[in-house]
């Protein structure tokens, strides 16, 4: 198949649902050969992506895995991930990374409790770090690491302290990373969304003055939607991002500005 990522295998964290649903089906149209769809516990959500990938064109497989167990889950993505390559492509090696899945209670402060922390830490820094780690050594020269942040670690976000910091951690990462990759020349960066439309927010969105603000917030005065952020994911992961690496690309729609 033609197109920006022919030939390319592409693994997408939280592809089940909203923005990694978004990035699944943006990679297929342009033309990755295998995809692996990864989720939790929304299985039909996974199947209903794939479906939707192999009507473009593209090979999917669905990749099971609860983040909150750590590095234990994340071996076991790299485990399913290689077997449905060997089985499709015949190489078990892997051209793009996103690091998509999250997690972002509301939780201030002094209702952080210390479970509460660990699960959001988990999901959202450690299980990157440890997936980066296991892909690492597989990845094709001229790879691509895309991590998925928020336009939180730019404005203070006393409502997520803990989803913010976790989150400030992960671009962290992508700078300290950048180097040990580029040799390679593969590419680690960041994607920063804003608000956009998704299950994550869908209770808050749902209320008419918070769905007013989140679209003043935005210089275009309107909501993000998946296909916003997932379009420029697809450009980092396209050859034409080849010489930005350890940036954060900001893809909030001009929040705040
Ligand atoms: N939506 C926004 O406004 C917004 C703004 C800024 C940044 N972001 C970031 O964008 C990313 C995607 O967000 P989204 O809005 O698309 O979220 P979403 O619609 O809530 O989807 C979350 C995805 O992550 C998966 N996931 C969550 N917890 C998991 C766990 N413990 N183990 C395995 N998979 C898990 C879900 O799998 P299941 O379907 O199986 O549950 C689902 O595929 C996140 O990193 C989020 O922080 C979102």
């Amino acid at each position: 198949m033609s197109g920006r990522l022919s030939s390319k295998t592409a693994l997408v964290t939280g592809s089940s649902r909203g923005i990694g649903r978004a990035v699944a089906l943006a990679f297929a149209r342009q033309g990755a050969a295998l995809i692996g769809v990864h989720y939790g516990n929304d299985a039909d959500a996974a199947q209903a992506t794939i479906r939707d990938v192999e009507a473009l064109g593209s090979k999917a497989v669905a990749i099971k895995a609860d983040l909150s167990r750590g590095k234990e889950a994340t071996d076991s993505i790299w485990a399913q991930f290689k077997a449905a390559a060997i089985a499709v492509t015949g190489d078990p090696r892997l051209d793009i990374l996103v690091n998509n899945a999250g997690v972002a209670p509301a939780v201030p402060l002094s209702q952080t409790s210390e479970s509460v922390f660990d699960e959001v830490l988990t999901i959202n820094l450690k299980a990157p770090f440890f997936l980066i780690q296991a892909v690492g050594d597989h990845i094709r020269d001229g790879g691509r690491i895309i991590n998925v942040s928020t336009g939180f670690t730019r404005v203070a976000a006393p409502t997520h302290p803990a989803y913010a910091a976790s989150k400030g951690a992960l671009e962290t990462l992508t700078l300290a990373l950048a180097p040990e990759f580029g040799p390679r020349g593969i590419t680690v960066n960041t994607v920063m969304p804003g608000v956009t439309e998704t299950d994550m927010n869908a209770a808050w969105i749902a209320i008419p003055e918070a769905r007013a603000g989140a679209e003043a917030m935005s210089v275009f005065s309107r909501v993000g939607q998946p296909a916003d952020v997932a379009d420029v994911i697809t450009f980092l992961a396209s050859n034409d991002a080849r010489w930005t690496t350890g940036q954060v690309i900001d893809a909030t729609g001009g929040a705040r500005l």
